[in-house]
């Protein structure tokens, strides 16, 4: 899987540019773009899924600037984005927040693209399992077994996120492996069946490299998803 996370940029053009460059090019694995949500029912192409940047936890009412898991589906949505590190900082997100996100996502028949990584404080003081653990934890006590395999895992190590500093494709790979050990402990075929994609600077040059590690199923892809050139070039490094 290849998700591109447009966060708080671009425009009706770009998603005409997508469109065009997607109704020329398939893939066979999944391809999505997350848009901010005024955009999303400009895609029409049946190339490029589309998810949604986030979602509230509830199905309505009075919870203004928010979005429901009914209002993404009716706009096409697969897929939505929980947990990022910008919402988990910029609105004071909870692990137990995220949790219920992705748990509404997928009673809706959405998609979550879960995302857990560390800050560069607990990088630093070699910690990363202590802290992604916790976040992996508090997602196991909210979702079953057969909820989990309809979710994604994004690791997004926070420090790698729009700096330019990737994390190197061994050190996504530690990760990631931890990640997929930390869900063979509660089912196996889980384990294997899970996608877990990596997200944090990943570019048309470093893609392969990450792609190629055998724990890392895919990416999730900020800043070069603006760019459809980039974003056709990660595709076809996932290729
Ligand atoms: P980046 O963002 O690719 O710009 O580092 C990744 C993300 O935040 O999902």
């Amino acid at each position: 899987m290849v998700a591109g996370n447009w966060k708080m940029n671009g425009n009706s053009s770009l998603v005409t540019e997508f469109e065009n460059a997607f109704n020329e090019i398939t893939f066979d694995f999944d391809v999505l773009i997350c848009p901010p949500s005024p955009y999303l029912n400009l895609f029409k192409s049946d190339s490029l899924a589309t998810g949604g940047q986030d979602v509230s936890e509830f199905d309505s009412g009075a919870h203004t600037g928010d979005i429901s898991t009914s209002m993404l589906k009716e706009f096409g949505c697969k897929y939505v984005i929980v947990g990022h590190s910008e919402r988990r900082e910029d609105h004071g997100e909870s692990n137990a927040l995220v949790a219920l996100k992705a748990k509404a996502a997928i009673n809706a028949g959405l998609i979550p693209l879960i995302c857990v990584g560390e800050p560069l404080d607990v990088r630093e003081s070699d910690t990363v399992e202590a802290f992604i653990s916790a976040q992996l934890d508090a997602l196991k006590d909210n979702l079953s077994v057969a909820e989990f395999e309809q979710s994604v895992i994004a690791y997004e190590p926070i420090w790698a996120i729009g700096t330019g500093k990737t994390a190197t494709p061994e050190q996504a790979q530690e990760v990631h492996q931890f990640i997929r050990g930390y869900f063979a402990s509660i089912d196996s075929e889980l384990a294997q069946g899970l996608r877990i994609l990596y997200g944090g600077s990943v570019k048309p040059d470093n893609a392969q490299t990450l792609f190629a590690q055998p724990d890392v199923d895919g990416g999730l892809i900020g800043g070069a998803s603006l760019k459809v050139d980039d974003f056709v070039s990660i595709c076809q490094a996932a290729n």
